[in-house]
């Protein structure tokens, strides 16, 4: 594919002026910015869609951002952006356009793919679905015995676990809470195992979750399930009916599988799996938190994607932040993201944004097919704060790396107790401060320290973060945040002129694995033919697994 900017990447205006304003600004320090500009704490901030974003703690200036909105508009970022809103095949190695957007796009609005309107399709789904969670949640929908499902179990992985469980854990203040949710995702048969130790089979129901309905993680699982249930109520066809419902794109599969396509919600190939969450790979949300919520889920969502589009770059929160994230990775030399919520309910969401950012902009190549001459995707990583000051701080605070951090933070808990939501904020806005601004020699010798420790006490500063700051974790709001950070990668993969839709990454350790499998298998030694480590890795497990 072309790109519609084909100059190279860093041959653009902008990108070269950058380098040379990235030496210089390399050894400016924030305290310096702040002192020079007292009002710089409130004039770099923006906000959209229930969030407020302060930025003014990135190492930065005017020039620099002007600098960042020029590379924007010389990658052609308007343009892509309304190229993806359009239904255009900008997923050009899978032939596929990508609409997560359309799945939350009012029940009037009009998206074309090859011709057709997606959006009464979405609605459909949705409105079936609402239809089946209203059934579990009220009881009327039976288990083979007739009693009522008191458990939901989702089998899936990746897109398919990563934003369900993710979503169910952020919401689960508005959950159903007679009802209990699992998760199983991995291979390892201990994730089935322990998800259903202690269920009942007459009162479990299965969402077997897989876009393509091929995955060897979930379908091994789904058998596991099928066969689970079926010891504990019998073989009778109808009890996989009333236990067992699909989501996948894949109907041949789903029924080849044994599961009644009557009893399977559909999405389309115009969603990436990890861009799912908000399509039928929700059902275990919507079931969890009812169908009112999760529609305001899907509202938040809108909000941020109608601001991604319409809003100027200069107020456009997933475009500043995805510059931002280039100009530490490309210009400042940062490797990595720290996802830091200060929201104990959004304990999986470094988790999830694992895979959206990593699995999208992990790439090496153009879209015109060469390679990259600059970094792509940084790791992300996160855990709740407080938590993570006590474990993986130390070395954003003082080791050599420079590791930008995006703090998440509420103004109101949603079960407020004693003092500790004021202890909480008060944490993440120290945290905040004492990365940019840390602690200098003279102060540290003021307090009366030793000579010899000053240098071990001091905090150089000068590290940079993002504060979202947001009234409280609804369902509205997690949408907003969701496609926050969906769109910031949209805007990462635009300026590093790669395709953040694809993940062929990920295919050459899966079909390795398919020709291990009959290998291990073998009640004969096989022919091995990989590299030596290879070949004695697998002949060691096969010698120890046939010992007691
Ligand atoms: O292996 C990666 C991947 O293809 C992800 O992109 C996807 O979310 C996951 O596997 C699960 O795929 P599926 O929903 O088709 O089972």
């Amino acid at each position: 594919m072309k790109s519609n900017h084909p100059t190279l990447t860093t041959k653009r205006p902008a990108w070269t002026a950058l380098a040379a304003h990235g030496r210089k600004l390399k050894a400016v320090h924030l305290r310096k910015l702040f002192a020079a500009d007292p009002k710089r704490g409130e004039r770099l901030t923006a906000e959209a869609a229930g969030l407020f974003l302060d930025y003014s703690k990135n190492r930065v200036t005017s020039e620099t951002l002007k600098l960042l909105v020029k590379l924007a508009n010389e990658s052609g970022l308007r343009a892509r952006i309304d190229a993806m809103f359009s239904g255009e095949k900008i997923n050009f190695t899978e032939n596929r356009a990508v609409l997560h957007t359309a799945l939350r796009a009012p029940r009037d609005a009009t998206i074309l793919v090859d011709g057709k309107n997606v959006v009464p399709d979405v609605h459909a789904v949705l409105d079936r679905m609402t239809d089946f969670a209203n059934r579990v949640r009220s009881g009327a929908w039976r288990g083979h015995t007739g009693k009522r499902i008191r458990n939901v179990v989702n089998i899936g992985i990746g897109g398919s676990d990563l934003g369900p469980v993710m979503a169910y854990e952020a919401l689960k203040h508005y959950s159903e809470r007679s009802l209990m949710f699992r998760f199983v995702s991995n291979v390892d048969g201990i994730d089935f195992v322990e998800a259903t130790r202690d269920l009942d089979p007459a009162e479990t129901l299965f969402i077997v979750s897989s876009k393509t309905f091929t995955t060897q993680e979930t379908l091994t699982n789904a058998e596991s399930a099928r066969d689970w249930l079926l010891a504990g109520l019998g073989s009778d066809a109808k009890v996989v009916a009333k236990h067992f419902v699909a989501v996948s794109t894949n109907v041949a599969k789903v029924s080849a599988f044994g599961i009644d396509t009557a009893n399977m919600f559909g999405f389309w190939d115009w969603v990436g799996g990890r861009y799912s969450m908000d399509s039928a790979i929700g059902l275990a949300t919507m079931l969890a938190i009812g169908p009112e919520n999760f529609r305001a889920l899907l509202d938040g969502f809108h909000r941020m994607d109608e601001h991604f589009r319409t809003a100027p770059f200069e107020k456009n929160l997933p475009v500043l932040m995805g510059l931002l994230s280039v100009w530490n990775t490309n210009f400042l030399g940062a490797a990595t993201v720290a996802v830091l919520p200060y929201e104990n309910y959004l304990k999986r969401f470094p988790a999830y944004l694992q895979q959206l950012t990593m699995e999208s902009n992990g790439k090496t190549t153009t879209l015109d097919g060469r390679r990259v001459t600059y970094q792509t995707g940084p790791v992300y990583f996160g855990e709740p704060g407080t938590n993570g000051q006590h474990s993986f701080y130390q070395l954003i605070h003082q080791g050599t790396r420079l590791i930008p951090c995006d703090f998440i933070a509420f103004a109101h808990a949603l079960t407020p107790i004693g003092r500790h939501h004021d202890l909480l904020l008060a944490n993440v806005f120290a945290q905040a401060e004492a990365l940019a601004f840390g602690k200098t020699p003279t102060e540290v010798k003021a307090e009366g320290t030793p000579d010899w420790l000053v240098p071990h006490r001091v905090f150089e500063g000068n590290r940079p973060s993002n504060t979202i700051l947001a009234d409280r974790l609804t369902p509205e709001v997690l949408g907003a945040l969701v496609a926050l950070y969906e769109h910031i990668v949209f805007t990462q993969g635009a300026i590093w002129n790669v395709n953040p839709f694809d993940q062929w990454g990920v295919e050459l350790g899966k079909a390795l694995a398919q020709r291990i499998v009959p290998e291990l298998e073998s009640p004969t030694p096989p022919k091995l033919k990989h590299d030596s480590s290879t070949n004695n890795l697998i002949r060691r497990y096969r010698k120890l697994k046939t010992k007691p």
